[in-house]
């Protein structure tokens, strides 16, 4: 009945429908029709009331709401159950939690703000209200957990193919887990992992993409080094759409992983990259050194030629 109610809003959006006629068009009384109306306020829709005229639905709010979600989401799994917060400290830590206690596989936890966003490394992630999609997927892979990284190079595809559709702007991969539009990270991608010894209980990828953060929000720390979709395209990009397009384009990749195994992912993941066939500076988990980054393996690492021989780097970070 909420949904119908939205729907009539949406139709007669910009003027007032009483709760008469909403009453009388789907046949509930107008006790029901107020207590949904409470309902889709709560859930942050901007509905005005007037004691005469009735309601009206303020021009959608732009925010990631379910229902909103629900009503473009053309993936069969990821997004079939959404959480959603005005605000949380992590999306990553509530869907872990989420996880922990049985959720099904492709439940999605979105945000409009992180008050405690983290990053690899134990970075932070700058996640501002309302200007960027600060969201975590939870997999359960039939993969061994030695492959459980490789959900970081099937998400960094996926991404990269939904910005380009959605947006047409060309963005670039850096190895690990970094998508760049003209050397500066538009996307971060943090995995994280629940495992047995032989078997994965679940996987988070949590990904923060900068979409309508303005340049001049950045905080100093990062400002040289980041920037939005918005600045690259020159306008606002719709954060629902974007969101659609990326679990529908994370789960064809996550079903072609499934079924026919990570080679075709990989071959993806290298066509995207901006790492290999470049010198590279590697600040890697025990020591750093330089070299030529020329391929990544089977297991997604990285392959460096240096003047002792060839370097692989399975965790850590290049700068180019
Ligand atoms: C990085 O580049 O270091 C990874 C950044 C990952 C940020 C996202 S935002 C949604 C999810 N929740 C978090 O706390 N982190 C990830």
């Amino acid at each position: 009945m909420r949904k119908a109610i939205l729907e009539l809003l949406k139709h007669n959006s910009g003027q007032y429908i009483s709760g008469e006629d909403i009453s009388h068009t789907l046949k509930v009384s107008r006790t029901a029709v107020w207590k949904h109306i409470q309902a889709l306020k709560q859930a942050g829709y901007e509905i005005e009331a007037h004691p005469r005229l009735g309601y009206s639905l303020r021009q959608t709010t732009g925010r990631l709401l379910p229902d909103e979600i629900k009503a473009q989401l053309t993936s069969t799994v990821l997004g079939q159950e959404i959480h959603y917060f005005d605000e949380v400290d992590s999306t990553n830590n509530a869907a872990k939690k989420l996880a922990a206690n049985g959720c099904p596989e492709g439940t999605i936890v979105v945000a409009e703000s992180q008050v405690g966003g983290r990053g690899r490394l134990a970075r932070g992630w700058f996640s501002p209200p309302g200007k960027g999609i600060w969201l975590s997927v939870v997999l359960r892979p039939p993969f061994s957990p030695m492959d459980a990284a490789k959900c970081t190079l099937m998400a960094a595809v996926g991404v990269t193919r939904a910005i380009n559709s959605v947006t047409g702007i060309g963005c670039g991969i850096k190895w690990p887990n970094d998508i760049l539009w003209q050397g500066r990270k538009v996307v971060g991608i943090l995995t994280e992992m629940s495992a047995e010894m032989d078997a994965i209980n679940f996987v988070v990828i949590g990904m923060g993409i900068n979409v309508n953060v303005n340049q001049e929000d950045f905080p100093s720390e990062i400002a040289s080094v980041a920037t939005s979709l918005s600045v690259a395209a020159g306008c606002e990009i719709s954060r629902i759409k974007l969101l659609t397009a990326m679990l529908s384009e994370l789960e064809a990749v996550y079903m072609l992983a499934k079924n026919s195994g990570f080679a075709l992912v990989l071959e993806e993941w290298k066509k995207n990259s901006i790492t290999l066939g470049q010198q590279v500076d590697v600040y890697g988990i025990d020591r750093n050194f330089s070299g030529q980054a020329f391929d990544i393996d089977a297991d997604g690492a990285l392959l460096i030629k240096t003047f002792q021989g060839v370097e692989r780097v399975l965790a850590g970070d290049v700068s180019i």
